[in-house]
């Protein structure tokens, strides 16, 4: 499931807030589930984590978190506010080349491509922006059939001399690192005078290619035995179970306390934002410990919010919560040139291991479109040799880390390794949890941050 929009951890909780002033339980009698407000006690929750590396006084908590699944303790740089990351190390993955060309080769089919889709692109012989586009990837598949390595570059210089953005975000668009190895993929596999071209088409600019319609829906064999025509629902058994919908927790481990918090675009709170209006180093508005509207969730807030959960819903240890649901998205806002496995990692075990301290009973996850690296990218098994599996890490470490927790069995989690995240549990009233993955189908269609130069204007 993709959640992906909303910004801030406190929003579920308001949205339950709201549910219990206005007489959650419904009926003549019915209360509300806990108390109707709740503060936070002063200061950190130091018991939150069991070791911390040492910070500059005022700023956030860094905590030393051991990864029981990868068996690592994150260093302290890998969230340090002061030494944000511009290149992501992780390995790219390109579709394997139909031949073996030199170098010198393949950069001559780039300079050929590059060549014949300018003609495509200014040129009068086709006319109309679908066609134009449909087109020019038509002959840009073969470069990445030929020369896949060199394509990044080239749709980074395509991207910048078309004019499609500024020069920045092609590089953030386009960059081998970012998503550039991706789109060669994409490229090289899809069937781009097909549907997937319209689609592709419509991705890049929506003046480009109209949306395609939705397709018809032929449900025949995706169910092992059709719907029994004598299927009724159970009988209420009259008793009521509370259960916590969670989602959007963006967690921010490089939330920098008194950086920008009014930042002109991108993420604020961070020790690069900027808000340009001003003369160098003077700040609008000084991010504060428990968070501002225009950033991600720091650790102050985020464990605020959690504490906040047993008395707002009248639960404890000896009164638990039935079940928590949570829909997505652990990871923050921040440009793909930023991210990296390893910080979506450090947020899958992070958010998990706060869930584990304060939310009573079990939580039942799925990864929204930023818990992956680079952000709102799936793989589908089927593609060939070892793309199908380049996705594996993140589902190997959630299922490990859902099961390590105590919310999956192994069972459960070899589904979950196997169906990129998905499983299908019974849970302890006997009621049965199936999970998707709808990342798969993900598009954003939010109003997303203002955008920063180096910030891709697309997933949220
Ligand atoms: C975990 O890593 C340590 C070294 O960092 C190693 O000594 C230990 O054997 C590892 N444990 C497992 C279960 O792999
Ligand atoms: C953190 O330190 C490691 C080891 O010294 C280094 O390889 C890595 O590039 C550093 N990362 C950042 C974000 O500075
Ligand atoms: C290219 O060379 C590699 C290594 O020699 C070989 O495994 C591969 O089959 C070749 N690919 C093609 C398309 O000839
Ligand atoms: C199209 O022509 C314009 C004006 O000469 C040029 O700036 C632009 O780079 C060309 N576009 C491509 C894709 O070659
Ligand atoms: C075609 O694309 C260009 C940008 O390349 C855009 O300015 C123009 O409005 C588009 N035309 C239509 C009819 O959408
Ligand atoms: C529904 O029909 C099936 C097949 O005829 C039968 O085995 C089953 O017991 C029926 N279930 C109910 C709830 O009537
Ligand atoms: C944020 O900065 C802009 C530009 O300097 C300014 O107009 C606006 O009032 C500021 N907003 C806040 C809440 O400080
Ligand atoms: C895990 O739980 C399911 C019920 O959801 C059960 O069918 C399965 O046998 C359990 N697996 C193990 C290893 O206990």
């Amino acid at each position: 499931m993709a959640v992906g929009c909303s910004i801030m951890a406190v929003v579920p909780l308001l949205a339950q807030y709201t549910l219990a002033q206005a007489g959650y339980g419904g009926g003549a009698g019915a209360s509300i589930p806990g108390v109707s407000s709740y503060v936070a006690p002063a200061g950190y929750p130091t018991s939150a984590f069991s070791s911390y590396y040492p910070v500059p006084s005022g700023q956030e908590p860094q905590p030393a978190l051991y990864d029981s699944v990868l068996n690592i303790t994150y260093p302290l740089n890998l969230t340090n506010p002061d030494t944000l990351p511009d290149n992501d190390p992780d390995p790219l993955y390109y579709p394997r080349p139909i031949a073996n060309l030199s170098t010198t080769a393949q950069q001559a089919v780039i300079n050929s491509i590059l060549q014949q889709v300018s003609e495509i692109v200014n040129g009068s012989s086709i006319q109309g922006n679908c066609s134009r586009c449909i087109a020019a990837l038509s002959v840009a598949k073969s470069a990445a059939q030929l020369a896949p390595s060199l394509v990044p570059a080239a749709m980074v210089a395509l991207c910048t001399s078309s004019g499609l953005h500024s020069a920045s975000t092609c590089a953030v668009d386009f960059e081998a690192s970012t998503f550039g190895a991706i789109w060669t993929q994409v490229l090289g596999l899809a069937d781009v005078s097909g549907l997937d071209g319209q689609y592709i088409c419509n991705s890049l600019s929506s003046t480009f290619c109209p949306a395609p319609g939705v397709s018809p829906l032929d449900t025949t064999g995706l169910f092992p035995k059709p719907k029994p025509a004598n299927a009724t629902k159970p009988a209420a058994s009259g008793k009521t179970v509370k259960v916590l919908h969670m989602s959007d927790f963006h967690l921010d481990p490089r939330y920098k306390v008194g950086s920008e918090g009014n930042c002109t675009a991108g993420l604020c709170c961070r020790s690069n934002a900027l808000n340009t209006a001003l003369p160098a180093g003077q700040v609008s508005y000084p991010a504060p410990l428990y968070g501002a509207f225009e950033c991600d969730t720091p650790y102050d807030l985020g464990l605020a919010a959690l504490q906040a959960v047993g008395p707002l819903t009248g639960t404890s240890k000896e009164n638990p919560l039935g079940w928590t649901v949570y829909t997505g998205d652990l990871v923050s806002h921040e440009s793909q040139n930023e991210l990296s496995r390893l910080y979506a990692e450090y947020a899958e075990d992070s958010v998990y291991g706060m869930f584990k301290t304060y939310l009573t009973g079990p939580v039942f996850p799925v990864l929204g479109n930023h818990d992956t690296n680079p952000e709102a990218i799936d793989a589908p098994h089927s593609l060939p040799g070892p793309l199908g599996m380049q996705m594996s890490w993140n589902y190997d470490h959630v299922a490990g880390l859902w099961q390590h927790e105590g919310w999956l069995n192994s069972t459960a989690a070899g589904q979950a390794r196997l169906h990129y995240g998905a499983y299908s549990v019974k849970n302890h009233y006997g009621l049965r949890v199936i999970t998707f993955n709808t990342d798969f189908w993900y598009r954003c269609k939010c109003p997303s941050f203002k955008p920063r130069t180096r910030t891709r204007e697309g997933p949220r």
